[in-house]
């Protein structure tokens, strides 16, 4: 695990992707208030809110998100994760024009202090936890930046005890409560996404202030569904398009936890989360029970 996995402030991060020195240099990062921000924990559907906000973008520069005019905000500019880079980067993002979309898995202690004083729109992803450790598991078995697991139980007992990267999913929510009322955060969570597509992505459009009409809302509805991104997923993420888009659904974990795992996740959850804004939002009685 320390091959793959550094500590920084606290928590467990892979050294492919990140470093001290980048940590470092975000803290320069100047937010606008017209960036469009994704605030997730990985294997929350970062991808997929990610695509749906790329194409809303798309749409509010005159664009036909999937058409040959619509430059992918990823082609164009930096790589969007915000964290992820060099040291340069956040040099180089200063001087690209709005509006700019980036995402992070960063909780908001790591974040530079002006997205929150500068009022940048952030939507925050969250998605029950047990399915997060499911999906968790099946990726560390399928990428090379995180440590991979013989089995199951080796990968709960890991993600639990904070020694998985990315930290605590259950602080990370509770670190993210705290800026819950802001009215410059919105949250959603995986489960209504998939529920009613339509209406999340209208409500998405409206925080962002980008109108849509009926059709370009079902189009964006339409290449954001599981279905379509598995499809594209081989010119769109290339050999991870497997990994990334695995099931798409809901209660998956109902097939990897024992019973006693899932006690010890209603615990640590009503330790956590349970009765805060976020943890009411993740309606955890009728997905994680
Ligand atoms: P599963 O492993 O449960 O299938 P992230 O993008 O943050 O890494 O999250 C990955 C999870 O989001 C995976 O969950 C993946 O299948 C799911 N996902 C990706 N695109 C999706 C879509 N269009 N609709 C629903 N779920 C999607």
């Amino acid at each position: 695990r320390d091959q793959l996995l550094f500590s920084y402030k606290g928590i467990l991060y892979p050294r492919i992707l990140y470093s001290p020195e980048v940590f470092k240099a975000l803290e320069s990062f100047e937010a606008r208030r017209d960036d469009v921000i994704l605030a997730g924990y990985p294997k929350s559907g970062t991808n997929w809110l990610s695509q749906i906000l790329n194409d809303l973008i798309a749409i509010s520069q005159k664009k036909t998100p999937g058409s040959e005019s619509s430059v992918n905000a990823e082609e164009q500019e930096e790589f969007p994760y915000l964290e992820i880079g060099d040291s340069e980067k956040y040099e180089r993002m200063s001087k690209l024009p709005s509006p700019r979309f980036m995402v992070t898995n960063l909780c908001p202690e790591k974040l530079p202090k002006s997205l929150f004083q500068n009022n940048a729109k952030i939507l925050l992803l969250i998605r029950n936890p047990k399915d997060v450790a499911t999906s968790y598991y099946h990726f560390s078995n399928g990428v090379a930046t995180v440590p991979s697991y013989e089995t199951w139980d080796d990968f709960f007992t890991d993600f639990m005890a904070k020694k998985t990267a990315w930290g605590c999913y259950l602080e990370y929510l509770s670190e993210w409560n705290k800026y819950a009322d802001k009215e410059n955060i919105m949250t959603i969570t995986y489960e209504e996404v998939k529920e009613n597509p339509a209406l999340s992505v209208k409500n998405i459009a409206t925080f962002f202030g980008i109108p849509l009409t009926e059709e370009q809302l079902q189009l964006v509805v339409e290449r954001s569904s599981f279905q379509s991104m598995k499809k594209n997923s081989d010119k769109t993420h290339g050999s991870f398009g497997n990994v990334l888009f695995r099931k798409g659904g809901v209660s998956d974990w109902k097939n990897h936890f024992t019973e006693d795992q899932s006690k010890k996740m209603d615990k640590a959850f009503e330790e956590h989360i349970a009765g805060t804004k976020l943890g009411k939002k993740l309606k955890y009685d009728l997905y994680c029970k």
